[in-house]
């Protein structure tokens, strides 16, 4: 949102509606000749954005959404995982890697990305001079497992995906890197495929700050199609050229 948004629509936004306006806003006088009182100063004074306010608001810190995303049972997933897996890695670091939802392994270790797509994640990392020891924070849009590994469904990713925006918004990163399909899609707000998207440097806006994105296929895709490697060799190409190691934002 944007300065030029009417008085009304913020105001209604921030739930203050509906905006009184006076019927002869040029006459200093009312009609019983005494002076109106001045309009107080959250009518009349140059309102923040909505992304102004957003990114003034309180933040829990990760370990109250850890907690929060734990106890969680806004969707079913929550009857079949074994536990919610949260994130791995540093918190706070320069790059911030999502992606889809915890598999078998994940659900039974509550960590993400530690079966064999995990262990690729780790090399393509590797690669670029990262490593969740030192510089990387991991997180998924789902923090349950999908039974029988299936797709996320939609009422899933929009009950979920709100706790990744906040563990960005929380963790600050300076570069985002979304592997596979449904990290891509949710992050970006697009329904284009990875393919479409790659290959180009996207931004993620969380609490008014412009995040850098870059997109690639995800590790377990990769793993059925190997032939597709030198894309994402040119996508973490483009990660690396992001600068990420020097500190975060
Ligand atoms: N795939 C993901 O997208 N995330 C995980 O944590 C594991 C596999």
């Amino acid at each position: 949102m944007t300065r030029s948004n009417s008085k009304a629509e913020l105001f209604n936004a921030m739930g203050l509606g509906p905006v009184w306006e006076l019927k002869n806003p040029t006459s200093s006088m009312s009609e019983n000749g005494i002076e109106p009182e001045p309009e107080p100063e959250a009518a009349s004074a140059d309102l923040p954005s909505l992304d102004e306010l957003h990114a003034t608001a309180k933040l829990p810190s990760l370990d109250e959404l850890r907690s929060t995303v734990a106890a969680c049972r806004a969707c079913g997933l929550c009857e079949t995982r074994t536990q919610t897996v949260f994130s791995d890695g540093v918190a706070n670091a320069p790059l911030m890697v999502v992606g889809e939802a915890p598999g078998a392994e994940e659900d039974a270790s509550g960590l993400p990305f530690v079966g064999r797509a995990g262990q690729l994640l780790d090399r393509m990392l590797t690669a670029v001079g990262a490593s969740r020891a030192s510089n990387v924070y991991i997180a998924n849009v789902l923090k349950c497992r999908p039974p029988g590994n299936r797709n996320p469904e939609m009422a899933e990713i929009e009950q979920c995906s709100p706790f990744v925006f906040q563990q960005i918004a929380v963790s600050k990163p300076k570069v985002l890197l979304l592997v596979g399909r449904f990290a891509i899609q949710t992050l970006l707000g697009s329904k284009k495929s990875v393919g479409e998207l790659r290959g180009q440097l996207h931004h993620v806006t969380v609490q008014g700050r412009e995040i850098p994105a870059v997109v690639t296929y995800h590790p377990a895709y990769l793993l059925r199609r190997p032939e597709e490697k030198a894309k994402v060799w040119d996508d973490l190409l483009l990660l690396k050229r992001q600068d990420f190691t020097q500190g975060s934002a």
